[in-house]
C-alpha cells in the first residue's frame, strides 16, 4: 500500500464526502475534539469514491484537526477502506468456514475464471470482487455483499449467493440499477421456529413489521421501558441481578453486576455511556444480526431501560460494517422515537434523557473486543486497551460504560415484564446453526439442551448425513465430535468437555470435509484479524499458520510430531502473554481439533 500523502489535494466528490458528515447538526465535538467523527468521514469517502485517496486523507486530517498521518494509521486499519484505487462496485465474496461447507471455494473459482482474479477489474474498470471473512450470513451461505460507490451509495446482501445472482447483481450495480433495498430478512431461511409459542427472545420475528412502532407497541413493546421508569435505577438492576443474567458476548459476565457498578458512579458528575456492542463478526454468529434485523425496537427499548439503570445519559451501537439491512433499520427505529418521546429529552414524559447514535465498524472483528471498540468510536486505530482500568472505570472518552451484546439487551425488557424471578427469565439462548445441518437458522432454547438434541431441532446432519465434527462457540471456540453431541448447552457442561459457548456458533461439518482446510481458513482469520500490537499474538497467529501449512503438505520441519508439539507450545505463550482475548482464544480451535483427530498421521 503505497500511499505518498505529500501535499496531495483532493477531489471535489472527496470534499463533499468529507463535508456531508462534517456538517450535520450531530457532528458536536466530544471533550473537544471532533476526532470522533473520523470513522464516519471515512466511510462517507468509501461510500462515495469506492477507496481513499492521499488527497481525501489530507482533507479528511485537515477538516479535523487530525494529523494525516493519523488519519492513515485509522484507514489502514480497516478491513472495509482500501488505500490504493478500487473500481466502485465490488462484490464482496465470503470464504470463511461456514460458507467454505457450502461450496464457496467452487463460487470462487467461477468468479475468478470470468471476471478474473480477486482485486483485478473488470467491466471496462468499473467492477471487481474480494475474498471477504466471514460476512455472518452462515444460515443462507454461500453469501456476497455487493457495494456500489456513488452519489446514491448502496449495498446489497445476496445469500443465498450464486454465480449467476453475483453476476447479475455486479452489472445491475454498474449499470446504476441495483436495488436501493438490501434484501430483506427472510424469517423463513433464517428463524425456523419464528412464530412458535412461548419464544422470548425471538417472539416478535416475523410477526410484527420491524419498521412499525405501532406494531411494536401492539406486542407488548415499550411496556417494560414505563415499568422500568416506575422501578427506578435500584428497582431495575435489582430485577436484572435476580435472573442471573449474564452477557451473551462471549465473557458472560453478570449484566446487573455491571450495570451497578455504574450506578455507584453516578454522583461524581461525569458522563456515563452505555454502548450496544453489535459488530458480531465471530465467524458462525448472525444472531445479533437477526434480532436487529427483525426487532430493532427491541434493542433500542433494552439500551434505554440500560440507561435507567446505569444513568447513561447517551447511547452508541457500534454496528458491523457488513450488516447493510440492520443499519437500516436501526436508524429508522432510532428517528421513529425521537420523533414519538422515547429517546431524547424527558422520554414518556419522565426526567429521562437518553440518546443513541448508530456507529458502523469496518471490516475489524477486534473491535469487537470492547476497550478496541471505545477506541473505534473515538477516532483512533481499533487496537484494545489494557485492562484495568476497566471499562465500567473509564471506557468510551475515558467515561464510566457499560458494553452490553445485542441478545443481552433484547433479554432486558422481558426480564422487566416478567419479573427477574420469574422461572427461566434469563434462562433461554440464542444459538447460530450453519454447515451441514438441515434447516439452517437462529434458535432459542432453554439452557441444558443437549447438542444432539439441537440438531434434531434444525432437522439432522445435511450434507452426507454422516457428521465429523461440531465447531462450537466459532473461530475462537472448540471443535467437538459425534461421541460429544450428549453434552448439555451450559456454561460449566461445555467447560467440562475443554468446550464454550462462546457467542453460540453451532456449525456441523460431514466427513467429506476436509479439516485441515478448514483449520488452515481459521488460522488465515486470526494472521489476518490480529491487531497486532503484542508480540506473543502478532507472531504467534503467523507462525500457527506456517506450521499448518507445512503439515498439510507434508513439508514439516522434522517430525509432524514436532510441528504439532511446536503450535501447541505456541498456543500456550499466545494464552499466557497476550492483552486481550483474540491472541488468548486464536488456538483454541486448532488445539482441540488437533486433540480429538489425527489429521496429520
Ligand atoms: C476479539 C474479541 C471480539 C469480540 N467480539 C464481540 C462481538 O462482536 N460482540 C459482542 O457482543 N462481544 C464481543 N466480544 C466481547 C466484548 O469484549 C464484551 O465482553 C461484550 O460485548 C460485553 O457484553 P455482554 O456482557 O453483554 O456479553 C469480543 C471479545 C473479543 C476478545
Ligand atoms: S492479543 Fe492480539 S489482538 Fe489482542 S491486543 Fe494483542 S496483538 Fe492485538
Amino acid at each position: 500500500m503505497d500511499l505518498h500523502l505529500g501535499q496531495a489535494q483532493p477531489t471535489r466528490e472527496e470534499e463533499m464526502a468529507v463535508d456531508a458528515v462534517l456538517e450535520t447538526p450531530d457532528a458536536l465535538p466530544v471533550m473537544g475534539s471532533r476526532r470522533h467523527l473520523l470513522l464516519p468521514v471515512l466511510h462517507s469517502i468509501r461510500n462515495r469514491v469506492g477507496w481513499i485517496s492521499a488527497g481525501a486523507v489530507n482533507c479528511a486530517a485537515a477538516r479535523l484537526d487530525v494529523a494525516p498521518a493519523e488519519v492513515y494509521g485509522v484507514a489502514s486499519f480497516y478491513g472495509l477502506f482500501s488505500l490504493s484505487p478500487l473500481p466502485p462496485v465490488v462484490a464482496h465474496v465470503c470464504d470463511d468456514i461456514g460458507c467454505m461447507a457450502r461450496g464457496a471455494e467452487k463460487l470462487c473459482g467461477q468468479l475468478e475464471s470470468t471476471m478474473g482474479p480477486a482485486g483485478s477489474a473488470c467491466l471496462g474498470g468499473r467492477a471487481t470482487w474480494l475474498r471477504s471473512a466471514c460476512l455472518g450470513l452462515c444460515e443462507r451461505a454461500p453469501a456476497a455483499l455487493i457495494s456500489a460507490a456513488g452519489e446514491n451509495h448502496k449495498e446489497r446482501v445476496l445469500a443465498p449467493a450464486s454465480f449467476e445472482r453475483i453476476q447479475s447483481a455486479v452489472s445491475d450495480a454498474v449499470a446504476g440499477r441495483l436495488p436501493s433495498h438490501p434484501d430483506t430478512l427472510s424469517t423463513e431461511l433464517s428463524v425456523p421456529q419464528a412464530g412458535a409459542k412461548n419464544l422470548r427472545l425471538l417472539r416478535r420475528i416475523g410477526k410484527s413489521d420491524p419498521a412499525s412502532l405501532d406494531d411494536y407497541r401492539a406486542h407488548d413493546g415499550y411496556s417494560a421501558l414505563q415499568k422500568a421508569i416506575d422501578l427506578g435505577p435500584e428497582g431495575v438492576i435489582r430485577e436484572v441481578s435476580a435472573s442471573g443474567l449474564v452477557g451473551r458476548g462471549g465473557a458472560a459476565f453478570l449484566t446487573g453486576r455491571k450495570w451497578e457498578a455504574l450506578h455507584k458512579q453516578r454522583d461524581l458528575g461525569r458522563p456515563h455511556y452505555i454502548v450496544c456492542n453489535a459488530d458480531e463478526s465471530e465467524p458462525g454468529t448472525f444472531k445479533d444480526r437477526i434480532l436487529m434485523e427483525g426487532d430493532p425496537f427491541a434493542v433500542l427499548e433494552g439500551m434505554t431501560i440500560g440507561a435507567v439503570a446505569t444513568g447513561a445519559q447517551r447511547g452508541y451501537i457500534y454496528l458491523r460494517g457488513e450488516y447493510p439491512l440492520a443499519g437500516e433499520r436501526l436508524s429508522q427505529a432510532i428517528q421513529v422515537a425521537r420523533k414519538n418521546g422515547l429517546l431524547g429529552e424527558n422520554i414518556l414524559g419522565r426526567a429521562l434523557s437518553f440518546d443513541i447514535e448508530l456507529r458502523r465498524g469496518a471490516g475489524a472483528y477486534i473491535c469487537g473486543e470492547e476497550t478496541a471498540l471505545f477506541n473505534s468510536i473515538e477516532g483512533y486505530r481499533g487496537e484494545p486497551r489494557n485492562k484495568p482500568p476497566f471499562p465500567t472505570q473509564a471506557g468510551l472518552f475515558r467515561q464510566p460504560t457499560a458494553v452490553n451484546n445485542v441478545e443481552t439487551l433484547i433479554n432486558v425488557p422481558e426480564i422487566i415484564r416478567t419479573g427477574g424471578s420469574a422461572k427461566n427469565a434469563a434462562n433461554v439462548r440464542l444459538f447460530c446453526l450453519s454447515g451441514h445441518v438441515v434447516r439452517p437458522g437462529v434458535y432459542e432454547i432453554e439452557m441444558g439442551m443437549t447438542i444432539r438434541s439441537l440438531i434434531a431441532l434444525a432437522g439432522g446432519v445435511a450434507g452426507n448425513g454422516r457428521l465429523q465434527a461440531v465447531l462450537l462457540g466459532g473461530a475462537a471456540g472448540t471443535f467437538i465430535s459425534a461421541q460429544e453431541l450428549d453434552t448439555p448447552l451450559t456454561f460449566e457442561a461445555t467447560r467440562a468437555i475443554g468446550a464454550t459457548l462462546g457467542s453460540g456458533v453451532v456449525m456441523l461439518f460431514d466427513d467429506s470435509v476436509d479439516l485441515r482446510q478448514i483449520l488452515l481458513r481459521i488460522a488465515a482469520f486470526f494472521r489476518h484479524e490480529t491487531c497486532g500490537q503484542c508480540v506473543p499474538c502478532r507472531v504467534g497467529v503467523v507462525r500457527q499458520e506456517e506450521a499448518l501449512q507445512r503439515l498439510v503438505q507434508g513439508k514439516s520441519l522434522g517430525s509432524g510430531a514436532n510441528e504439532i508439539s511446536t503450535l501447541k507450545e505456541m498456543g500456550q505463550a499466545m494464552r499466557d502473554a497476550s492483552i486481550c482475548g483474540l491472541g488468548q482464544t486464536a488456538s483454541a480451535a486448532v488445539e482441540s481439533a488437533l486433540q480429538r483427530w489425527s489429521l496429520f498421521s
